[in-house]
């Protein structure tokens, strides 16, 4: 008989064998920044995450770098917001003043600068639109002019997130060409059109106006294209390739491991944090094992990389 259980007798044989592990430096924490002063404002569906003004942001920066987290990934609320998401390239819009901010206070925390027009857009969307269409080939330059206005700011890195297509190629030339060819790429490869979402877009005021997101974000039920838009971002140059949302998608994961050596990321949306956070709150659940279950089964499927709202949290678990 093949006894399984004489390595699970104890913490130590159990820890010994243990195929995988979360580290603090497998973390990426979003975070919220809106215009305005004083603002700790918190986020209904998402307990314990804030738009934060960026005069009181060091709050919750002192907390991640405490933590030992290295990295955020930030998000930009404008006050205004127009047909072309102006604010997303301008040089003193909030998302870029808030990254000199950073920068300067915080040199050493990697921030990470979501790239999209979705937030900064008056109708919601994450191109431009003409006739109730999401143009492709126009928006190009206006991410790519977004990417290099924060990475002027002092971002370390970009993550376009808006799904359209030729993107990262476009945005990667545009980077070298005005001297950023060190400047990396975390591409949201293979992004899903996922419900898992809707708590992000009160957070980020970033909803459509009309419509969807399904003529650019992926159909849930396509695992084969997610691996092909992952191929194409590697072959555009991206740097790092994502899959998002995370536990409904393990299985895209483990497939894109098994077909590239690049680095991997999975985003553990907002929906997924509301979902453990209401039951846990509810005392249905035991908060601190699920959410460790869940990290180890995004590593376990490949993930090395792991943006999640419960990043401080986990931090100071495992520490
Ligand atoms: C912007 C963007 C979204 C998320 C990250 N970047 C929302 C969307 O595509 O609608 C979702 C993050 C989350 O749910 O936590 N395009």
């Amino acid at each position: 008989m093949e006894r399984m259980r004489r390595l699970r007798q104890n913490e130590a044989l159990r820890s010994l064998v243990r195929e995988t592990e979360i580290s603090t430096t497998d973390l990426i924490y979003p975070m919220f920044v809106i215009e305005g002063e004083n603002i700790k404002e918190p986020v209904e569906s998402m307990p314990g995450i804030y738009q934060w003004s960026i005069d009181r942001i060091d709050e919750e920066l002192d907390r991640v770098v405490n933590a030992g987290i290295l990295g955020i990934l930030l998000f930009g609320i404008p006050a205004h917001k127009d047909e072309c998401g102006s604010e997303a390239y301008d040089d003193n819009g909030v998302t870029q003043r808030c990254i000199r901010h950073i920068k300067e206070k915080y040199p050493e925390l990697l921030v990470i600068s979501d790239i999209c027009l979705c937030e900064y857009t008056s109708h919601g969307h994450c191109g431009l639109i003409k006739d109730g269409v999401i143009l492709n080939d126009e928006t190009l330059p206006l991410l790519a002019e977004a990417s290099l206005s924060v990475v002027k700011a002092g971002a370390d890195m970009v993550a376009p997130s808006d799904m359209m297509d030729g993107r990262i190629g476009y945005i990667r030339n545009y980077l070298d060409e005005n001297g950023y060819k060190n400047t990396p790429i975390m591409a949201y490869s293979a992004k899903i059109a996922s419900a898992f979402y809707g708590p992000f877009r009160d957070a980020a005021h970033s909803a459509p106006q009309f419509g969807d997101r399904k003529s650019y974000q992926m159909d849930p039920a396509n695992g084969r294209e997610a691996v092909r838009e992952c191929l194409a971002d590697i072959d555009e140059g991206a740097d790092i390739i994502m899959v998002k949302p995370a536990l409904a998608y393990l299985d895209i994961l483990k497939e894109v491991r098994e077909i590239t050596d690049m680095p991997l990321c999975t985003y553990n949306v907002s929906g997924e944090y509301a979902m453990v956070k209401a039951a846990a709150q509810n005392g249905w659940i035991d908060e601190k094992r699920i959410v460790m279950e869940e990290m180890t089964a995004m590593k376990r499927a490949g993930a090395k990389i792991i943006i999640t709202y419960h990043a401080i949290d986990v931090a100071n678990w495992i520490s």
